[in-house]
């Protein structure tokens, strides 16, 4: 099964993906844990990422395109995939269909999480990432089992930088330009599925399961 995951920055799109990653034994490849860990190891992707991410700016496509070019074409996805963070323009959307269709792959549907605009703010004002792997916490809705550590790899936690408020609306905006367009035409593909992401992480997850119709 390949899956996308749209929606706004704090909506839940890595914290599902996570969950359903595990219960399908599918990867959860997503764009932005792909640019951390190359700025994180300073490679030249990393490089060329960092001023964007820093403000909450688009990576340009044929930067990121060759990024998730490559991840696809890793063994692992050949049973599916859960994209997390890409596509997130036009442009990107249509070089997913050539890259998936030149392996004969389709998209099975796009889950589009959603969420009002001031509970983002909250959400990723009290997120905490862990440093090695990536997972994702909330000191009010979701805290790790001890203070500044995760509970998966014991990895430390910290706050993105890309998390302060100014850059969390400017990311809010850049989606609303950018990225929300690609909800209106995965809905005319007949792919698209909503999900209010109110009621709690585990409530979330059964509505994508049932969305879904994973039993
Ligand atoms: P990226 O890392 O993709 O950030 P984003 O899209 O802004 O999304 P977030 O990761 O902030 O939010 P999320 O929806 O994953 O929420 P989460 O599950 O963590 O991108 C970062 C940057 O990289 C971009 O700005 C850009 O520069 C670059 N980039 C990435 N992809 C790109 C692309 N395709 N093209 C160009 N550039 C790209 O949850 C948020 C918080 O809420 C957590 O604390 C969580 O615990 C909590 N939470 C989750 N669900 C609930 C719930 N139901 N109730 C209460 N709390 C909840
Ligand atoms: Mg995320
Ligand atoms: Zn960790």
């Amino acid at each position: 099964m390949n899956l996308i995951m749209l929606g706004p920055p704090g909506a839940g799109k890595g914290t599902q993906a996570a969950m359903l990653a595990k219960r399908l034994g599918i990867p959860h490849v997503a764009s932005g844990d792909l640019f951390r860990e190359a700025l994180q190891a300073k490679t030249e992707l990393g490089l060329k990422a960092k001023s964007y991410m820093e403000r909450g700016e688009l990576v340009p496509d044929e930067v990121t395109i060759a990024m998730i070019r490559e991840r696809l074409l890793q063994p692992d996805c050949d049973e599916g995939m859960i994209l997390d963070g890409f596509p997130r323009t036009i442009e990107q959307a249509e070089a997913l269909n050539g890259l998936l269709a030149e392996q004969g792959k389709t998209i099975e549907a796009a889950l589009f999480i959603d969420a009002p605009e001031e509970e983002l703010v909250r959400r990723l004002s009290s997120r905490w990432t862990c440093r090695k792997c990536q997972a994702v916490y909330n000191v009010i809705s979701n805290p790790p089992r001890e203070r500044g550590k995760c509970d998966v790899c014991g990895g430390e936690l910290y706050q993105r930088i890309d998390d302060e408020p100014d850059t969390v609306r400017n990311r809010i905006r850049v989606y609303w330009d950018q990225t929300s367009p690609l909800i209106d035409q995965y809905r005319h593909e007949g792919l698209l599925t909503t999900i209010q992401s109110e009621g709690g992480i585990d409530h979330v997850h059964e509505k994508i399961l049932s969305a879904l119709r994973i039993a």
